[in-house]
């Protein structure tokens, strides 16, 4: 796919009268890996989700544009074909009465994809994401799934769709260290092998010291520094900023804090 370039441009969000994102703007490259981050509330899901025209009820998007290689593209242009998406909490994106084989059809029937080829697509996918046995697991329910298959089967889901990007909103909680390992170890491998550009929204400044080549950092509805991995760690600037990476070592002291 030769799409290169997505830009946020100014995008706000508000519930009633109240302003929850003001003017937050971002630029992800295809093979870059992005990470949002800020404290809970500052904004980060909200973000992506009026980007992705997929806001919660209640709150409203009041501005702001996406931009595709520089002109313009609609939500519904971008959302699943352009940009796919990788939930906060895995069991509340899956139907708890349908199979992973509905929502395998269901996903690609959205993308138009001819039926014939849905088969070959997602077996790939899911081998792709690491779970064997696709036959078997198509077969499955959510409740069914560890909640590590299930943060699997999501992004498995969002590479059947050959999006050139994803948004990942918090792709690890939930998750045991080793299975969170696993989950980057793919993420990261996604963007080596398909130049999958990446937005990543995290708490874990270890994962962002792992995977991010650029860092903004948001709070209260706005992001308030931006700068290469690197200079986060070694001169964050903001206080929020200072706050997250002080926290960080004082959990990983010993920790290489460069990627
Ligand atoms: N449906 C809603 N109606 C009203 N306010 C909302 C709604 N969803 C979120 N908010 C508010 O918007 C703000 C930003 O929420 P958002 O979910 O983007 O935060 P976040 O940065 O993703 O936090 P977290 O790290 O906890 O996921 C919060 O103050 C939240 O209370
Ligand atoms: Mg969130």
């Amino acid at each position: 796919m030769s799409h290169q370039t997505l830009n946020l441009v100014d995008i706000a969000v508000d519930a009633g009268a109240i302003r929850l994102v003001d003017g937050v703007s971002l630029t992800l490259a295809r093979g870059e890996v992005v990470a949002l981050v800020g404290a809970s509330g500052s904004g980060k899901s909200l973000t992506c989700a009026a980007a992705l025209d997929a806001l919660p009820a209640g709150t409203r998007r009041q501005g702001g544009q996406v931009w595709l290689d520089g002109a313009p593209i609609a939500p519904e242009r971008l959302r699943g074909r352009v940009v796919a998406s990788v939930l906060q909490n895995p069991r509340s994106a899956f139907n708890p009465v349908r199979t992973l084989g509905d929502h395998a059809e269901e996903t690609l029937q959205a993308l138009g994809m001819e039926k014939s080829c849905w088969k070959e697509r997602i077996h790939r996918a899911l081998r792709e994401a690491g779970l064997d046995e696709p036959q078997r697991l198509l077969g499955l329910y959510p409740f069914e799934m560890s909640g590590g298959m299930l943060q699997r089967a999501m992004i498995a889901l969002a590479l059947a769709s050959e999006a050139p990007f994803l948004f990942a909103d918090e792709p690890t909680t939930d998750l045991d260290v080793i299975h969170q390992r696993e989950i980057l170890d793919l993420l990261a491998g996604l963007r080596e092998r398909f130049g999958l550009g990446i937005l990543l929204i995290t708490h874990d400044m270890g994962v962002v010291a792992r995977l991010a080549d650029r860092v903004l950092v948001m709070d209260q509805g706005c992001v308030q520094e931006s700068a290469p991995v690197e200079a986060i760690f070694r001169q964050p600037r903001h206080a929020v900023t200072r706050a997250l990476v002080a926290a960080h070592l004082s959990l990983y002291p010993a920790q290489e804090i460069t990627p």
